[in-house]
């Protein structure tokens, strides 16, 4: 029938119809990836910053970020991106740009532009403890998105087991900083954070592949970190009972303090040494003489053997 037959022919080209809207982006990253996908290795971009070339198409498609256009956040940049630099800036990018371009100056549009998308995160972020290093203090040693997820173009959902920020990797990342000497030392932050978090109980489970214990985020919260000093934070005094409450029902002030990164303070320190060393010479008592008398008796035994022969 040529009725069915046009159907037929006119089904497929209507999906295809459909789908070309989405195409568009992926082709306007194609002409990027044309050159970005085969240049390997790192250059000096003409304004003097180290860059990484290669963007693996395969990576980036699989990411969450995976169908964007490379210039949803490389806005500055066309289809011929380094002749043409001057595209038009949201003014809300541009301003977070100024305050954060210290920190990622190979283009800091594109680091800024995740605000577009991601309005009430950024700006929890520029507000916490990391942002404030960066925006009051002029420091760049503040964690932003890229240093808590990773290269901006490989970034997977939070259930991924690669995910930077998920179970898996999350306190070898914030480690990465926290369990930096120079850093703690300039920020005059507790030295001991990180053996402290992974010799306690939560830490050890954790190693183990426990997967209700509690990661840094689950105390410290995400985006919004703040100072323990500051009363808003969540490990600060009896904000305590909640964030611990969340998972230990009926947490009252007496659990509370019974996890901390603290240096343990010395009169305990020796105090437990001291009495590892005092149940260490009891046993080595008790045990040298159970061996001394089994050798008497033994020789005892020889010995009268010995006589009567
Ligand atoms: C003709 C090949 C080619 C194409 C197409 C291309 N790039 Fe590049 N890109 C380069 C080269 C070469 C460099 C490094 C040298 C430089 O800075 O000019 C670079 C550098 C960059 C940088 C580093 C910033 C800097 O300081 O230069 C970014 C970001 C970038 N490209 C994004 C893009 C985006 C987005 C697209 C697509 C809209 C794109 N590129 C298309 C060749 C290309
Ligand atoms: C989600 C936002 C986002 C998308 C999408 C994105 N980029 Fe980027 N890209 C960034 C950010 C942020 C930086 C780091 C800027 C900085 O360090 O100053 C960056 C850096 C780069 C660099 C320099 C690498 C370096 O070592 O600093 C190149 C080249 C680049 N991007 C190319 C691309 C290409 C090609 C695409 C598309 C396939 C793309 N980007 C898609 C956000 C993005
Ligand atoms: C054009 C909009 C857009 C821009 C710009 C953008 N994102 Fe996203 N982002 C998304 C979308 C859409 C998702 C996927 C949400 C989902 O799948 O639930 C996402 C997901 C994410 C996730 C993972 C969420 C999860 O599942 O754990 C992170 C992290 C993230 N983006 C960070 C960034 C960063 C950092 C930048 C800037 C460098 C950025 N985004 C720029 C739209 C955007
Ligand atoms: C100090 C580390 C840290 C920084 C900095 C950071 N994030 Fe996150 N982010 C996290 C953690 C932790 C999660 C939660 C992961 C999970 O749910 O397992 C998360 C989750 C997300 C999510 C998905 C869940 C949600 O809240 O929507 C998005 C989107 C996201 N981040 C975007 C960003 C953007 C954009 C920035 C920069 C403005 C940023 N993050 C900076 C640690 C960070
Ligand atoms: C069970 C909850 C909990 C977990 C998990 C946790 N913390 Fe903490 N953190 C606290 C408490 C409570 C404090 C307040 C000071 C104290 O008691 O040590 C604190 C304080 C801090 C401080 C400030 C230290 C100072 O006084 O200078 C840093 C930095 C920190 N934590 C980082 C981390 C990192 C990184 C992780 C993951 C490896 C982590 N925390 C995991 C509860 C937690
Ligand atoms: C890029 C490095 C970096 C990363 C990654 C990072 N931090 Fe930080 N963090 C810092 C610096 C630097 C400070 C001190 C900022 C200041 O005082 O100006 C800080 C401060 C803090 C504080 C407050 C310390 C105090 O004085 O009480 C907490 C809590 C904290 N970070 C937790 C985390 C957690 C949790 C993660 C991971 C989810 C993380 N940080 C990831 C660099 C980092
Ligand atoms: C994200 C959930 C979560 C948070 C938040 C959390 N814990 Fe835990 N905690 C656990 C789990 C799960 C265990 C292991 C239970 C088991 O396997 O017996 C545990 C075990 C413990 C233990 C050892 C066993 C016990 O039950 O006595 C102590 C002590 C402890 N937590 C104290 C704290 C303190 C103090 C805080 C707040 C500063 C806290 N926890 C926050 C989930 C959490």
């Amino acid at each position: 029938m040529p009725y069915k037959k046009v159907v037929c022919f006119a089904a497929p080209l209507l999906v295809l119809a459909l789908l070309l809207p989405m195409k568009a982006s992926a082709q306007e990253s194609a002409n990027c990836l044309a050159c970005h996908s085969s240049m390997k290795g790192r250059v000096k971009a003409a304004s003097g910053n180290l860059i990484e070339l290669n963007i693996d198409t395969q990576k980036f498609e699989s990411s969450v970020h995976g169908a964007l256009a490379c210039t949803d956040c490389h806005i500055k940049f066309s289809d011929n991106p380094h002749s043409s630099p001057n595209a038009p800036v949201p003014q809300e990018v541009l301003s977070v740009s100024s305050k954060i371009s210290k920190k990622y100056p190979v283009d800091p549009v594109a680091a800024a532009a995740c605000v577009q998308c991601h309005n009430e995160t950024y700006n929890k972020v520029l507000e916490s403890v990391h942002g404030r290093n960066i925006t009051v203090k002029h420091q760049t040693d503040g964690a932003l998105c890229l240093d808590c997820h990773g290269s901006p173009h490989y970034i997977l959902p939070a259930g991924n087991p690669g995910a930077l920020m998920g179970r898996q990797h999350q306190v070898e990342t914030c480690g990465k900083c926290h369990g930096n000497k120079a850093l703690n030392e300039k920020y005059k932050m507790e030295e001991n954070v990180m053996e402290s978090f992974e010799e306690s109980f939560h830490g050890r489970k954790l190693a183990l592949g426990h997967t209700r214990v509690p990661v840094c985020s689950s105390c410290h919260g995400s985006h919004d970190i703040k100072a323990a000093d500051d009363p808003t934070s969540p490990v600060f005094g009896n904000n305590r009972l909640k964030t611990c409450g969340k998972c230990h029902k009926g947490a009252n002030e007496k659990f509370i303090p019974a996890i901390t990164h603290k240096m343990p303070g010395p009169i305990p320190y020796y105090t437990e040494k001291a009495l590892i060393l005092l149940v260490l010479g009891v046993f080595t008592f008790i045990i040298s003489h159970v061996l001394l008398e089994a050798f008497s008796d033994i020789r005892d035994a020889i010995f009268r053997k010995g006589g009567h022969e």
